[in-house]
């Protein structure tokens, strides 16, 4: 873990703030590369996840920014509301789930505060002298974080905003820009799930393999729970040869941890594959968004902190 103070906390749109971290002691932050994300602990003892937008090594300061959810489990308004200049904050080493890979070009569509990583990417690419385009919707210009520094930004050409509130000035049209796009460009999605999903559909209709199309949540779309409730089942640890019941109210990882197996878990919503673990035997149930559609069908690892079992069992590997 990393001890951080905050070095500034401004607006970055409307509901969103932005947040500049620094090393507690002076020194430099650990270097990470577009794409990382960290856990914060926040003032109230949640942990959470957020993309870093800035990761400036010269400056030695990681920068996020974190929309205000008044729906969401309370961890963006008490970050919003409890995090000050000069606090000082633990948060984990960067971790990349959604890095960017080499490519002749690639195409970026940020939706929301799904911008975050996605604008760590534009940085990086035009820093290496890739080429790539940037599309990013929002609901109306001053929600969109970001807008005037990619409008000033070197690469301004390359971004292309749409807004809710400006329909007449363009929607995007995701299987456009992708049909018209190479066989060997990649693309890169964050934001809601309904705009991850719209945008991987339009990739898969225009052809795209899954391999190209590169997507983060930033947060879990609510599962359903299925008519009936939950139903209990049964992990065995192959390893240590212990069987520990799932009850139908609590996850698998709960389960785990009050046996005192103790395994890494971080988002709890099946987005940051934290708490990954190897399925031997038996059929998961997924309900994370973490996994790929192929890792899924080949039921070979599951996400304890949310998914359950369509078998009684499951083996797995511990
Ligand atoms: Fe994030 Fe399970 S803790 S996917």
């Amino acid at each position: 873990m990393l001890a951080v103070r905050v070095l500034e906390k401004r607006e970055a749109a409307i509901d969103v703030l932005s947040f500049v971290l620094v090393a507690a002691d002076g020194g430099s932050l650990p270097p990470c590369s577009a794409g990382a994300h960290i856990d914060i602990t926040l003032p109230n003892g949640m942990v959470r996840q957020y993309s870093l937008c800035k990761a400036d090594s010269a400056r030695g300061a990681y920068e996020l920014a974190i929309l205000r959810d008044p729906d969401g489990r309370g961890g963006s308004e008490c970050a919003h509301r409890d995090i000050h200049v000069g606090d000082t904050l633990t948060i984990s080493h960067p971790r990349n789930l959604f890095p960017l890979v080499p490519a002749t070009k690639s195409v970026l569509f940020a939706g929301g505060i799904g911008i975050t990583p996605i604008l760590a990417m534009a940085e990086a690419l035009h820093a290496h002298g890739h080429a790539f385009d940037m599309h990013y919707c929002s609901r109306a210009p001053e929600r969109a974080a970001y807008r005037d520094a990619l409008g000033q930004a070197p690469y301004a050409r390359q971004v292309r905003f749409y807004y809710d509130s400006e329909p007449d000035k363009g929607r995007l049209d995701a299987a456009a820009v992708l049909r018209a796009l190479g066989g060997d460009a990649h693309l890169y999605v964050c934001g809601p799930a309904g705009f991850i999903a719209h945008v991987c559909d339009a990739a898969r209709a225009a052809g795209w393999s899954d391999s190209r199309v590169h997507f983060e949540h930033f947060a879990a779309p609510a599962a359903a729970t299925p008519t009936g409730g939950n139903v209990g089942f049964e992990l065995v640890l192959a390893r240590r040869g212990i069987r520990i019941p799932v009850g139908p109210d609590q996850t698998a990882a709960q389960a785990l941890l009050d046996h005192g197996v103790d395994i890494p878990l971080s988002c709890e919503q099946g987005v940051c594959g934290s708490c990954l673990l190897p399925v031997l035997e038996g059929i998961p149930e997924h309900r994370d968004v973490f996994l790929s559609a192929a890792e899924r069908d080949s039921n070979r690892c599951f996400t304890p902190c949310c998914s359950r079992a369509r078998t009684p069992g499951l083996l797995i590997d511990l």
